[in-house]
């Protein structure tokens, strides 16, 4: 990531999401998407790929399609499948995403570690991959999860639950955490725990009201943008706006 955001002087995440498509037009789809790739490409660093596009075309299918035109340009695949089951299912999950070429996968924490997320972590070094860990998210119901006050009975300590995560995230050594650009305060809370070791990377720009360089500012080294870029006129225009206004603040 950090080569590919020096070469393409950005470090912006695409996030491929685009509205429902009734299933007899998955190839326009998929068409759409491609175009869309094809006018982003030079403003981002990598491509996030989600169940917007996993359900609608197959991973094997359409989204291997896309992670191939990614990688063509020079680009890294990140699939957000946000894994969040026992480790059994997890491993095969994480198996399939990286046999179809993703370079990294988003994981929940509130799994833990046994049984839980060890068999992803054991699986992506397996294949020299990347794994992401969530530590808060980005809409609004966040708190309720992410932002619980836990008690350890053990050392009779109370933790909030992202600190706890970003405490993991550095413990089970992830390649990076997932922070809301809707909450720079977090991020800054966030990037004190994990210092120059792990990066953050941070969606919720724009649609979501977060703000491009108040996240970087608070410690975000990778921004992930969504609707704001495939959703416009011409994603081209506005990938390049934003990566040029940004461009100071990095
Ligand atoms: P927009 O359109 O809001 O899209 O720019 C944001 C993209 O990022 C995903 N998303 C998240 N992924 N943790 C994640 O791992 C989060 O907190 C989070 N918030 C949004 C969302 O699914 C979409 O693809």
């Amino acid at each position: 990531m950090k080569e590919t955001t020096k070469k393409k002087e950005s470090c912006i995440v695409l996030a491929l999401d685009f509205p429902f498509h009734s299933p007899e037009k998955r190839d326009e789809l998929l068409a759409k998407t491609q175009d869309v790739l094809e006018q982003v490409h030079a403003y981002v660093c990598a491509v996030k790929i989600n169940h917007h596009l996993v359900l609608p075309l197959g991973t094997f299918d359409g989204v291997q399609k896309l992670v191939t035109q990614t990688h063509k340009k020079g680009l890294l695949a990140i699939m957000d499948c946000k894994a969040n089951d026992i480790g059994a299912t997890n491993q095969v999950i994480a198996e399939y995403y990286y046999a179809a070429g993703f370079d990294a996968l988003i994981a929940n924490p509130f799994v833990g570690w046994e049984e839980g997320l060890k068999p992803i972590f054991d699986t992506a070094r397996r294949y020299q991959r990347g794994v992401l860990l969530l530590a808060y998210m980005s809409h609004k119901g966040a708190n309720e999860g992410y932002g619980q006050t836990t008690y350890d009975k053990k050392t009779d300590t109370k933790t909030v639950q992202y600190v706890s995560f970003a405490k993991k995230a550095l413990k089970w050594d992830a390649d990076g955490v997932v922070v809301g650009a809707t909450y720079p305060g977090k991020i800054r809370e966030i990037h004190k725990i994990l210092g120059e070791n792990i990066p953050i990377y941070s969606p919720g720009i724009g649609a979501q009201g977060g703000v491009a360089e108040a996240a970087l500012k608070a410690g975000a080294s990778y921004l992930i943008v969504g609707r704001d870029i495939t959703l416009g006129q011409n994603p081209g225009e506005a990938a390049k706006r934003l990566c040029s206004g940004i461009r100071h603040t990095r």
